[in-house]
């Protein structure tokens, strides 16, 4: 499987930066192996995606294989009167991916488990790839080393993720993020702070897999990329890319700076 690297860009960025991001992205990177994927704010997904069209000679969707983009967030509801929302068939017009079930959103706009499991299902009613977090449950304190990890984990995939079907090649990202790893970074300095152990997040990301395994049957659970998220830089991401059982990073903090998040992708 190709590594995936996903950008959580937050609620950083106009349309005026996303897009001088983007190009400044393409000059330094001109060829990589691994996927990437920009999580822009809803407002810059227009003009972002202009900007990857730019030079195929068409207006139908034609991003360049290596840079997809996602949104953030979406409703669980297909459309109605929901002032200011934003339903998935509107995203999947501008963009592959959507961002669910951050531990932000968790806490900021208090998601359940149960909203979850219903934005992952109205996301694959429109073919757009949830890129679903975890580990909102796990608690700051326990994170490295105890067993209630894997037991608050087994809990949350079920609840998130029990009732979903996979009968039209839908497709799933999964991000384990322990919150107590986010660099909760507001101002885009890039953080230097609580990644966690790339040992103990590989063996989680191999929990995870054989849990998927349990929940969905050893084909479907082998299409679904695993990711790291949670204060990965430039410096510590050859650390976590050794580590085979970690699919890809969810990258927030580092991925404001356009040469910080160019050396990361080059390093995986
Ligand atoms: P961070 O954020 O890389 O700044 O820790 C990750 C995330 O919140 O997705």
């Amino acid at each position: 499987m190709k590594k995936l690297i996903v950008a959580n860009w937050k609620m950083h960025f106009t349309v005026v930066q996303a897009v001088s991001f983007l190009q400044k992205l393409r000059e330094l990177l001109q060829v990589t192996s691994v996927d990437i994927v920009l999580c822009a704010p809803f407002t810059a997904l227009s003009a972002l995606r202009y900007e990857l069209q730019k030079g195929s000679g068409t207006f139908a969707l034609q991003i360049r294989p290596n840079i997809s983009l996602g949104a953030q967030n979406i409703h669980a509801e297909t459309h109605g009167a929901f002032t200011g929302e934003i339903s998935p068939a509107m995203v999947k017009e501008l963009a592959s991916y959507v961002l669910i079930g951050h531990s932000e959103r968790r806490r900021h706009s208090h998601e359940t488990e149960t909203l979850v499991h219903k934005k992952i299902a109205a996301a694959h009613a429109v073919g757009l790839i949830p890129i679903v977090c975890l580990g909102a449950k796990v608690g700051v304190k326990t994170e490295l080393v105890s067993p209630f990890v894997e037991k608050d984990l087994e809990q949350e995939l079920k609840d998130c993720l029990t009732g979903l079907s996979f009968a039209n090649k839908e497709k799933l990202v999964l991000a384990y993020e322990p919150p107590g790893s986010i660099s909760s970074v507001g101002t885009g300095a890039i953080t230097t702070g609580n990644a966690a152990d790339p040992k103990r997040v590989a063996h989680i990301c191999f929990f995870i897999k054989r849990q998927l395994e349990q929940l969905f049957g050893e084909s479907v659970a082998r299409q679904i990329p695993v990711l790291y998220g949670g204060s990965v830089t430039s410096a510590n991401i050859k650390s976590f890319s050794q580590e085979k059982e970690i699919d890809g990073f969810l990258v927030g903090g580092a991925s404001l700076d356009v040469e910080e998040f160019a050396r990361i992708v080059k390093s995986v």
